[in-house]
């Protein structure tokens, strides 16, 4: 492990030093920085507290790097000060108390120790402090047995957790955060805190519940951290719906998945190739309306039809409880849960060009994730069960590709727009050039005509007479 020299190397913390010994405080940088740099994970918000104004000392900072006055943003009310070195983010704090009431989240804060200040943090690995000043250079300081906890890979809180809980609930859902994010453990106390205290977390707003929640999917095993959740029961508080995904029923003997585990592995597959917050979210809500359509049906076994449908329609209740951006993020989620099982369809009936340039066409610029949800999909305890359909789904991959290189569908734009059906008819807009552009839009998709003036314009031309329409242009005219 990095000695505390070693964590202070650079060279920001001379000066960082240099203005406290000016101003005569003792400073010391804490928290993240301290824990990440220990584990050689890259971090860069640098925080400094210091027994004194952290105010006065980012000023006093900032012009020793020559920064304006203006660069230092100041937030008096939390005696905290946040300055921008390169692409560093340092914040000063002078060393703290504080003491939280139990029903709101806002603190008494108190100038105290530092002791103080290593009390209220959340964990052992966080509560550690290297120290820049000149005459202490480079000491670190360890109240509680940090650095072996970061050894022996465990989450502790630095005093009894319900204190620590319970003085900010936030801290539960970063303690599973950490530890997936890590792959730590939970120390045995604090995770039975978790349980106990789990109910304060109604305290805490959504947005922040779910910045947590987002940082443990984007992990390298996401499942990990949900299994954590559900085995401290807070699962249930913040996602009931992941929850109904668990359990299986058996008739005539005849069980299905246990979805809960196989959207957890699905998760921590798809994880494996992308980093997508959103995808990642497409995983997590691929069968979430499972429970709801799910039906034993004799002679067949189990079935959840139309599952993917509603699952998407729950998309938006889903999003909006947890303050997820309800935007085209969330309509990408919304359009991998709807098509999930038209791949694995395609791979198991005889494939149809008209079936493929339909995908094609609906998926549009999403095919990536679409294919990548649908491999992670692919979840069986049977390894040469897994083998083969995925070498179904390599054969679906390669006709896709070739649909899309002779047809260019996935950017499908009809050159046959409303405009040009209003102009050719002579009319406005209205019913019947929806049903033209629909026409027109299933002829291509069948391969009955192509996506240019030339090849379609006859069948235009009919679907208007057909709707009592006369036409007033010409091939000609419209394409000179
Ligand atoms: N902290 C705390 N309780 C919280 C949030 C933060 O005690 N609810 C303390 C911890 O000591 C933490 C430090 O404040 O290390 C900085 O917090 P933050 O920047 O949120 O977290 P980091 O530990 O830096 O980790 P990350 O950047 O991954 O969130």
């Amino acid at each position: 492990m990095k000695s505390g020299i070693e964590i202070i190397e650079n060279p920001i913390f001379k000066i960082i030093g240099e203005a406290s010994d000016f101003l005569g405080l003792e400073s010391y940088v804490v928290g993240g920085f301290v824990r990440d740099s220990l584990l050689a994970r890259e971090c860069k918000d640098i925080d400094i507290v210091c027994l004194g104004s952290g105010i006065g000392l980012a000023e006093e900072v900032a012009k020793r790097f020559n920064l304006s006055e203006q660069s230092v943003s100041i937030f008096k009310n939390f005696g905290t000060a946040m300055l921008k070195v390169d692409d560093w983010d340092l914040e000063f704090v002078g060393a703290r108390k504080e003491s939280y009431q139990r029903d709101s989240r806002k603190p008494l804060v108190l100038e105290g120790s530092l002791e103080d200040d290593q009390n209220r943090r959340d964990f052992t690995i966080n509560a550690l402090a290297v120290s820049v000043n000149n005459d202490t250079w480079g000491t670190l300081l360890d109240p509680f047995g940090g650095i072996d906890d970061l050894q022996a890979k465990i989450i502790r809180t630095p005093l009894e957790p319900g204190i620590t809980f319970s003085d900010d609930p936030l801290r539960m859902m970063r303690a599973v955060r950490f530890a997936t994010q890590l792959g730590f453990d939970i120390f045995p106390e604090t995770f039975e805190a978790l349980t106990t205290e789990k109910d304060r977390l109604s305290i805490i707003s959504m947005e922040r519940i779910s910045e947590e929640l987002n940082k443990i999917i984007l992990s390298d095993r996401p499942s990990y951290g949900f299994l954590l959740l559900d085995a401290c029961q807070i699962l249930p508080i913040i996602f009931p719906e992941f929850m109904k995904l668990k359990g299986v029923d058996t008739e005539e003997g005849k069980g299905h998945k246990d979805n809960f585990y196989h959207t957890l592995q699905v998760l921590d597959n798809i994880s494996k190739n992308t980093n997508d917050l959103w995808w990642r979210w497409a995983a997590i809500l691929h069968d979430i309306a499972k429970p709801q359509t799910k039906k034993f049906v004799q002679q067949k076994g189990w079935t959840f039809h139309g599952h993917e449908e509603i699952g998407a329609r729950q998309v938006p209740t889903i999003f909006k409880r947890f303050k997820l951006p309800l935007n085209e993020k969330m309509k990408l989620v919304q359009k991998l849960v709807r098509l999930h099982l038209r791949p694995i369809a395609l791979s198991k009936e005889e494939i149809t060009d008209s079936a493929l340039r339909r995908l094609l066409f609906e998926a549009g610029d999403e095919l990536e994730a679409l294919m990548t949800l649908c491999r992670a999909d692919i979840t069986s305890k049977n390894g040469d069960k897994v083998k083969k359909y995925l070498r179904n789904f390599d054969t679906v991959e390669g006709k896709l590709r070739e649909v899309e290189a002779s047809d260019s569908l996935r950017s499908f734009q009809p050159v046959f727009s409303g405009e040009v059906i209003m102009d050719v008819f002579d009319m406005g807009p209205g019913k019947e050039v929806g049903l033209i552009k629909i026409a027109i839009r299933e002829a291509i998709l069948d391969g009955l005509i192509r996506n240019d003036f030339a090849s379609g314009w006859d069948f235009m031309i009919s679907e208007g007479l057909k709707l009592g329409l006369k036409p007033v242009k010409s091939l000609d005219q419209m394409i000179s």
